[in-house]
């Protein structure tokens, strides 16, 4: 019997049990008994290795098919009825012509399997800022990483009730019929379809078994649909950290930032202060939803349970407080294995073992000329076991926002952190956020690929609508109560490639001044770009940068910047007339003060 009494859920499952055919439904209900015993299964079919308990306990590693190993954003579509909904930046689709590709796929895609039905709530149960989904997948593995991402099971159902919810329908696409033998990652690599229809708030997933395409709680719900959700709700659905920072006075401000994958979130999510007598906190690695509360002020939330990191890179030294993380309860993907069952990656440690099996699960060397750990091999870790979690990540009120902070890959032109000088110009700013390809020289401009708000990927509606949204949200308050705005770049590069800036823990130098600017008490010089940090407001003490060090990473070079201002307009021009008349004023803006 189905445990619930949510007809909608019950009918809908029926509907797609017909479709799927399914050998049977299971019902997860989020227990320990359950992730235990589905971890053996997946142990008896390959699909996990156990690790070894006494160096990683409780953890798992899967290899993943070669050809299934990331999210694909050119098999991921937004399915609307006009496509100027989906507009210039997603893959659009008619909703109907898509669901009639992908329902010939989904059927009998599940024969010979059980569909699990997965009840999850994307933020604390209960919190106002919070919101259900039901997905129903054939990978086992899924529903445990499931587990880890999200609050998962029986509660949820509990907590539904008879309310909506996002419905999200997951197939790896390897139907076990007559005479097909099951494989250790199954999946339909020719055939991914990542689909989204906002209008009817409808996930479907089809061919992938990977990150992304797969845990639709993550990019699929929280940004995709939750991002059309938060337009017409007045709220705002995220790719951003969020982090808790104490200065030695105690006074705590919470900061949200976005950066574009692999930019280094999760690091500064769980930075470690060089400067004595301050803290760090983590709230959120990826993603926060942000509403205002009643006092004025934007609460976030974040919406998962689990962190979702990329492995290669993180050690020690760039980041111990996930490396602490990840003692145990763990399921890694796609990194290398020690000889003892311990896990490596490229990054982990300053050598590389003598040997390893890599993540295709070959014999390697460090003579080998291949990676031992892919590069976009991934640890699923809880974040009630990471060592600097802020106690207060699950209050369902969410934390109250001080400062946003943008932050690109940045080798010339950009800053270390410029002010926004309003929220109008913070939002112009989040909208020409980008990185450059190529490494450039300093003072040229590379190949740079704007990424909006880091959400180019993300965002489930039409872009110009995305940032008309955001100015609109800047007129829900008052101006003294909104979060400040700053655009940082950590990257920057001297004339012979070096980075300028040490940037890890030392970020928190900037956040220092990002605080003093709220109370009131940093200093700042006007440029052509924004606010910059004063000579000498930035505390240097211990760094052994020089005042012409400083000055290089704080420069603005109007020379250059026209040419960046050039290529904002072609980045506007591609966006097209849904681009707010209020963000072409802030381009025409920059262009004259480059000039004044
Ligand atoms: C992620 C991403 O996996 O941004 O978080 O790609
Ligand atoms: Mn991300």
């Amino acid at each position: 019997m189905a445990p619930t009494g949510n007809r909608q859920l019950i009918q809908w499952i029926s509907h797609w049990q017909e479709i799927l055919s399914p050998d049977q439904i299971h019902w997860c209900d989020g227990s320990e008994a359950e992730y235990d015993r589905l971890a053996s299964e997946l142990v008896k079919v390959g699909t996990f290795k156990r690790l070894n308990d006494d160096l990683r306990e409780n953890s798992y590693l899967a290899l993943s098919d070669p050809a299934d190993v990331a999210r694909v954003e050119d098999r991921t579509y937004i399915a609307t009825t006009d496509p100027g909904d989906a507009g210039p930046t997603n893959n659009w689709c008619d909703p109907d012509d898509l669901k009639a590709k992908m329902l010939a796929l989904y059927t009998g895609a599940m024969q010979g399997r059980t569909m699990y039905v997965v009840p999850f709530s994307m933020g604390p149960l209960g919190s106002p800022i919070a919101h259900i989904g039901v997905q129903l997948t054939d990978s086992p593995y899924v529903v445990v990483n499931m587990r880890t991402m999200t609050r998962m099971g029986q509660a949820v159902l509990d907590s539904l009730g008879d309310d909506p919810f996002v419905p999200c329908v997951h197939s790896v696409g390897f139907p076990l019929s007559e005479g097909i033998q099951d494989v250790p990652w199954p999946c339909d690599a020719d055939n991914k379809y990542i689909s989204h229809f906002p209008e009817t708030r409808e996930i479907w997933s089809y061919g992938s078994g990977y990150g992304g395409n797969a845990l639709l709680g993550k990019k699929c719900f929280a940004l995709r649909i939750a991002s059309t959700m938060a337009r017409d709700g007045g709220w705002l659905a995220e790719h951003m950290l969020i982090l808790g920072i104490t200065p030695p006075n105690g006074e705590k401000h919470y900061i949200a930032a976005a950066f574009p994958s692999a930019c280094g979130k999760t690091n500064m999510a769980m930075l470690v202060p060089t400067l004595p007598g301050w803290t760090v906190e983590t709230v959120g690695d990826d993603i926060a939803w942000m509403k205002f509360g009643k006092d004025g002020r934007l609460y976030a939330i974040n919406p998962e349970a689990g962190f979702f990191g990329v492995a290669p890179g993180t050690s020690l030294k760039t980041n111990a407080n996930a490396m602490k993380t990840l003692w145990g309860n763990c399921i890694y993907t796609n990194v290398a294995t020690t000889s003892d069952g311990d896990v490596w990656w490229e990054g982990m440690t300053d050598e590389s073992p003598d040997e390893l099996t890599d993540w295709r699960g070959e014999h390697w060397t460090p003579d080998s000329d291949t990676r031992a750990a892919h590069p976009n091999a991934r640890f699923t870790a809880p974040a009630s076991q990471c060592p600097s979690i802020a106690p207060e990540w699950e209050d369902p009120d969410g934390v109250p926002i001080s400062a946003i902070l943008f932050g690109g890959r940045r080798a010339t032109n950009v800053p270390l952190v410029t002010e926004a000088r309003s929220w109008e110009h913070g939002v112009f700013l989040g909208s020409i956020m980008s990185s450059e390809k190529t490494a450039a020289a300093a003072g040229t401009v590379g190949q740079v690929r704007f990424d909006p708000f880091a959400m180019l990927p993300f965002v489930g509606y039409n872009i110009g609508d995305y940032f008309a949204h955001w100015l609109e949200m800047g007129l829900s308050t008052n101006s003294v109560d909104l979060p400040r705005m700053y655009w940082v770049n950590w990257f920057r590069k001297d004339t012979n490639g070096d980075f300028m800036w040490p940037g890890f823990g030392d970020n928190v130098r900037i956040l220092k001044w990002v605080l003093e600017r709220i109370d009131g008490t940093g200093e700042a010089v006007a440029k052509a770009t924004g606010l910059v940090p004063a000579p000498n407001s930035i505390d240097r003490d211990g760094l052994g940068l020089s005042d012409g060090d400083m000055a290089a990473l704080l420069a603005v070079d109007n020379d250059a910047w026209q040419s960046e201002a050039d290529l904002i307009e072609q980045h506007y021009a591609r966006i097209g007339d849904k681009l707010p008349e209020e963000l072409r004023n802030q381009l025409s803006d920059l262009r004259r003060r480059l000039t004044a």
